[in-house]
């Protein structure tokens, strides 16, 4: 599947929720938050339909997001079901990391099930090592079962764990150095994000923004100078650096700075409510769950996802005054 400014089309993210069991800013305003009702959530079988069919439109790797996906009802046999349809080489899940360490039915902890359920890798935020600058960052003192829920993804055995760290001026400044030696000890994968205007939190003012290259600058004061890697790539739009005199890889997501970052953009996106969005940060989306309720037949999903495709726009809208329409929560990080 490609687009008509050439990017090809392989990866879908899917949020299976709105629902968080945490409160960060950059992602939920602070009011008082109403959840979608049940029924205005795309159902377990709705979304493997669409991913079926998009798995034989060339869709090969997913992952799943929310919200929090981890407090979603019945998620790990779901996840069996999506990591076993024909075409789908590879599912990750991108999580919180508060939840990996529960018990569920059969396993000792979350993190062992998802690996027996197929999922190939996990993405964690984490944006300190701090506990206090943790529960102000997501307004829950979680950060305890962050580190033991970590500590459960590595011993249950994947193949790749990322970090997610949001970058934010205030806070993130004394956290870099830390965050890259603790990713070093555990054997992570670190990436650094770039704030974006994704939701109406007051976080996401231009003073909160911390760019990627300060990030990057202020490690090589440590380090000496990271080494590109431009060959090492992940699914996404992270550049990656060596660390030098290390076997330690580091991203930056300069989603806001990086001019050329859109260039390799492989997504669409499947928001929880059952919008189709050809990309982050522009404000269309498409109601492929009216289409699905309305009776549509497997062919006209084809059609409806090939013009969504073909109305991929060439870059993101974030630098053009971007005011977000809907919540980073609704719409799956
Ligand atoms: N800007 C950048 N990253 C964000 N995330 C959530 N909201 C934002 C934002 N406004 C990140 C989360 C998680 C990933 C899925 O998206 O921290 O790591
Ligand atoms: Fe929840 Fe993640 Fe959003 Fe924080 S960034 S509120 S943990 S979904």
């Amino acid at each position: 599947m490609q687009d008509n400014h050439g990017h090809k089309i392989s990866y879908l993210r899917v949020s299976i929720t709105d629902r968080c069991n945490e409160r960060c800013g950059y992602c939920m305003p602070s009011e008082l938050q109403e959840w979608l009702p049940r029924e205005g959530v795309l159902s377990y079988e709705e979304i493997l339909r669409v991913v079926g069919i998009a798995a034989g439109m060339g869709i090969t790797k997913v992952r799943v997001t929310g919200g929090e996906p981890l407090t979603r009802r019945d998620i790990i046999p779901f996840l069996g079901r999506l990591c076993s349809i024909a075409g789908i080489s590879e599912v990750g899940v991108s999580t919180n990391g508060t939840l990996l360490s529960k018990t569920v039915p059969g396993f000792a902890t979350t993190a062992g099930a998802l690996l027996a359920a197929g999922v190939r890798s996990v993405n964690i935020s984490l944006d300190t090592l701090d506990s206090e600058a943790y529960a102000a960052t997501t307004g829950r003192d979680y950060f305890g079962r962050v580190m033991s829920g970590i500590n459960d993804a590595l011993g249950a055995g994947f193949e790749r764990i990322k970090l997610n760290a949001v970058l934010m001026r205030g806070r993130s400044e004394g956290q870099l150095l830390p965050l890259v030696e603790f990713a070093n000890e555990k054997g992570l994968l670190l990436r650094f994000i770039e704030l974006m205007p994704v939701s109406s939190g007051d976080v996401l003012s231009e003073s909160s923004f911390f760019p990627t290259a300060t990030a990057r600058r202020s490690l090589e004061e440590v380090f000496g100078k990271l080494q590109p890697r431009a060959d090492f790539r992940t699914n996404g739009p992270a550049s990656y650096f060596a660390v030098p005199g290390r076997d330690q890889l580091v991203g930056f997501i300069g989603a806001m700075t990086n001019l050329h970052f859109c260039e390799t953009c492989n997504k669409l996106r499947l928001t929880c409510d059952g919008k189709l969005r050809p990309c982050l940060g522009s404000h269309l989306e498409f109601d492929l769950m009216k289409e699905i309720r309305g009776g549509a037949s497997d062919k006209q999903i084809v059609e409806f996802i090939e013009h969504v495709v073909r109305r991929k726009p060439m870059a993101h809208d974030f630098r053009e005054n971007y005011q977000p329409g809907r919540k980073m929560i609704a719409i799956g990080g």
